[in-house]
């Protein structure tokens, strides 16, 4: 089945069932003790795109391996781009989603960026409402657990020359996961990088493209050896203006109440977190300054006591503290390195708004199940 039309529901996938899916024991077993993102469900969604059809065949498959030819652009030239979201098991087993719409739209963003085919909205929000509601018994129920999302394009054609892929397939894998950092809310360390540049100017920085992720990865090796467990990025022009970690934004807190976040400049990842959490800020009563920050202002507010909280976030790490930053030059505890108030009330309010424990007065959260 090949169809172009935009407008896809959950019934435009067709099921085909795992005949080896997970009995309700086998289940139970694998959701006692969640790590984030090692456990998948039964089924994954996929839809797939050609030059010449667009986007058809819609289905659920059973999870697994997915043959590809090796000459498959994705493996050569990293055409692909991908999206995080959760799904929350509510106290009246109700199943829901935080802002699907704004992960859909991010996707078509980081596709165009990529030159590969936008994904209409309708089938992103059909593939998770099939999903999820196929495999609701895998959404978890225990505290600080959720269903995690994982929705992909790869490109999918056997081409060695490099040009926008001819075929590219759409994944949605399923992942009842615990919290990302293990350990509660304990405050992370963060190396504040002058070396290597997360994004530059006209560059892929704010596609959530895996190419930016695997070039993090040897800053978060180095950042580790020295004992940091997270690399904040700076801009690659001028080397003073903070971007955002390797995965997650980044606030400031002030002792005058104002909180501050790099504006959005082409280079960072227009976080779905991040536009929440803002909201949260403005409406306890602070204000939120979105503009540049320079590495010489977060370090000296941080000895000073201007700056009495920093923390990071991200649909992963929801809203997750910064007891210490370092480079080569300095090195400083924040807030004693303890979490601060402003930042576990954030945490709170956001979860509470996610697991429906508090009114969702912005209308952010959407019923699967
Ligand atoms: C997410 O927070 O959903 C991400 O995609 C970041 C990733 C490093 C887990």
């Amino acid at each position: 089945m090949t169809d172009t039309a935009a407008s896809s529901t959950a019934e435009a996938f067709r099921v085909v069932r795992n005949p080896h899916a997970a009995t309700p024991e086998e289940r139970a077993k694998k959701l006692e003790h969640l790590n984030f993102g090692v456990t998948f469900t039964d089924h994954m969604a996929r839809v797939t795109w050609t030059a010449d059809g667009g986007w058809g065949d819609r289905r659920i498959e059973p999870y697994g391996p997915i043959p590809m030819d090796p000459a498959s652009s994705v493996l050569h030239y990293a055409q692909e781009v991908f999206e995080g979201l959760k799904a929350y098991r509510w106290a009246d087993g109700s199943v829901r989603l935080f802002r699907p719409e704004a992960n859909a739209a991010r996707l078509q963003r980081s596709a165009w960026r990529m030159a590969l085919p936008e994904l209409p909205a309708e089938d992103f929000m059909a593939s998770i409402q099939a999903l999820v509601e196929l495999e609701q018994d895998w959404v978890p129920d225990a505290p600080e657990t959720s269903l995690y999302l994982r929705p992909f394009l790869i490109g999918t054609d056997v081409f060695l020359g490099l040009r926008p892929p001819k075929k590219v397939d759409y994944l949605l894998i399923a992942s009842p996961s615990g919290p990302y950092f293990s350990g509660g809310v304990k405050p992370v360390s963060i190396w504040v990088e002058r070396d290597y540049h997360r994004a530059g100017p006209g560059g892929t920085g704010a596609a959530k493209c895996g190419g930016n992720y695997a070039a993090s990865l040897r800053p978060q090796v180095e950042a580790y050896e020295r004992g940091y467990d997270q690399v904040l990025y700076l801009d690659a022009a001028s080397g003073q203006l903070l971007e955002e970690l390797g995965g997650m934004n980044v606030f400031a807190v002030r002792a005058d109440g104002t909180v501050l976040t790099p504006i959005i400049n082409g280079n960072i990842l227009e976080g779905v977190t991040r536009s929440s959490v803002m909201q949260l800020i403005e409406d306890q009563n602070l204000k939120v300054v979105e503009r540049d920050i320079t590495l010489a202002e977060l370090r000296e507010g941080v000895e000073s006591g201007e700056i009495t909280e920093v923390f990071a976030c991200g649909t992963a790490a929801i809203v997750t503290p910064v007891g210490r930053m370092g480079s080569a030059d300095f090195e400083v505890t924040v807030g004693g390195g303890e979490p601060g108030p402003v930042t576990l009330a954030i945490r709170q309010r956001l979860t509470d708004i996610q697991y429906g424990r508090a009114e969702d007065t912005y209308g952010w959260m959407h019923r699967v199940v």
